[in-house]
């Protein structure tokens, strides 16, 4: 009985928060399987992760290396280093022919700490937001982390998987929504929203007084009509970027927002509280990354190349039905001909084919189980090599 006390107490203080309690990243956990299989000598396909497999620009890894040289890495202002904030406002002007001012603009641990920041900044414990499925998981899960209640919006091929503003005004007058959040190009489907598409959702969005986030992470990355910034269409939308996929700076961490004028102030006081500051060697390399857009472009043209193989080899191996491939460097691939288990699919597809995708239940809980996600941030070499696995796989 004692016993029983201690063991008790011992398990209360060692529980973790229901809050902690979020589904993992599946992507990550096929990357693991994958490196098994690599460790016994196989060599996989990568079409998993959403990474591109260039280093960083060379202007950016100069600057970076020249920062170290000089010593002292101290940390920077809670907003980010003047001098880069000031950049990226030129590179609204410039990319967008849209004014921003430099006091608007956060720097931020990647966008994924500019999740948190935004989130914090935005929204009270409990408040409804709607995200759209497919989706990029961590959008709900850190909204549940944070006591959100993330709202699942469907979102079809109809539409492009754009979610439109009387789909989400539906879901609003049934229970009020406190914001909404989405991406384009987006991730898993790889589809864009129009000009007219975004402007009518955040019409739509403003007119209800839901607070509206843009995660414009795969700007840069659009190969079907230029990819339009909320930040040009409202100096109340919230916008999420980051140096990850364009920039080819996954590792190093750094992103940024365009924030609302009030929320400055208060991101600023999360972010001394929460961080102190973002890597200040990584915000110097981010800096000059933008002096090196003639290879981010070359890169981007690679994309364009894996893009074309997979749209016209996949059907020849019998993946026909997917969406259309707008931007970033995703192919969402409806695979019910084959399964209704994606899971099971991607990981036999893993072991036999020693091709590693990821399966849709990873960004779709509802139809996810017949969709497969193929990213195309590899080499053309690595495309075609997939495409003739996956035709002698799945033909066999
Ligand atoms: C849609 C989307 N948003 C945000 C992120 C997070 O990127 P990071 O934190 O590297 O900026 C990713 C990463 O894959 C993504 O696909």
């Amino acid at each position: 009985m004692r016993d029983a006390t201690v063991l008790d107490r011992v398990e209360l203080l060692l529980a973790p928060s229901g809050r902690s309690g979020v589904p993992p990243f599946i992507v990550m956990d096929v990357m693991a399987a994958a490196e098994r299989i690599e460790a016994g000598g196989g060599h996989v396909i990568h079409m998993e992760v959403g990474q591109p497999a260039a280093a960083a620009p060379r202007p950016a890894i100069e600057a970076a290396a020249a920062a170290l040289r000089g010593g002292r890495i101290d940390y920077t202002s809670a907003l980010g280093i003047a001098s880069l904030r000031q950049r990226i406002a030129r590179h609204y002007r410039e990319s967008y022919g849209c004014s921003v001012d430099a006091d608007r603009i956060v720097i931020t641990t990647g966008s994924s700490g500019a999740f948190i920041l935004a989130f914090l900044a935005m929204f009270e414990p409990g408040d409804r937001v709607a995200v759209t499925i497919p989706g990029y998981p961590p959008y709900r899960h850190i909204l549940t982390a944070l006591g959100c209640e993330p709202v699942l919006i469907e979102t079809s091929s109809e539409t492009r998987h754009a979610l439109s503003g009387e789909a989400l005004l539906d879901v609003h007058r049934k229970t009020p929504l406190k914001g909404v959040l989405v991406g384009s190009p987006a991730n898993p489907t790889g589809t864009m929203m129009s000009r007219e598409a975004l402007t009518g959702l955040m019409a739509a969005a403003e007119g209800a007084g839901i607070r509206f986030i843009s995660d414009e992470i795969y700007h840069g990355l659009d190969y079907a009509f230029p990819a339009i910034t909320a930040a040009e269409l409202s100096p109340h939308a919230l916008v999420i970027n980051s140096f990850s996929k364009y920039f080819c700076m996954t590792g190093w961490r750094v992103g940024w927002m365009v924030v609302p004028e009030p929320l400055v102030r208060p991101i600023e006081r999360l972010q001394q509280n929460l961080a102190i500051s973002v890597p200040t060697l990584s915000q110097i390399a981010a800096e000059a990354a933008f002096d090196g857009r003639e290879e981010m472009e070359t890169i981007k043209r690679g994309y364009l190349e894996n893009r074309r193989i997979l749209i016209e080899g996949l059907p020849r191996a019998g993946i026909t039905k997917f969406l259309p491939a707008d931007g970033a460097f995703y192919l969402y691939a409806d695979v019910s001909d084959f399964t209704s288990d994606s899971p099971t699919f991607a990981k036999t597809m893993l072991e036999q084919a020693h091709v590693a995708a990821t399966p849709g239940v990873d960004f779709d809980p509802v139809h996810g189980r017949s969709f497969i996600r193929f990213s195309y941030a590899r080499s053309a070499d690595d495309m075609r090599e997939a495409v003739a696995r996956l035709a002698r796989w799945l033909k066999r």
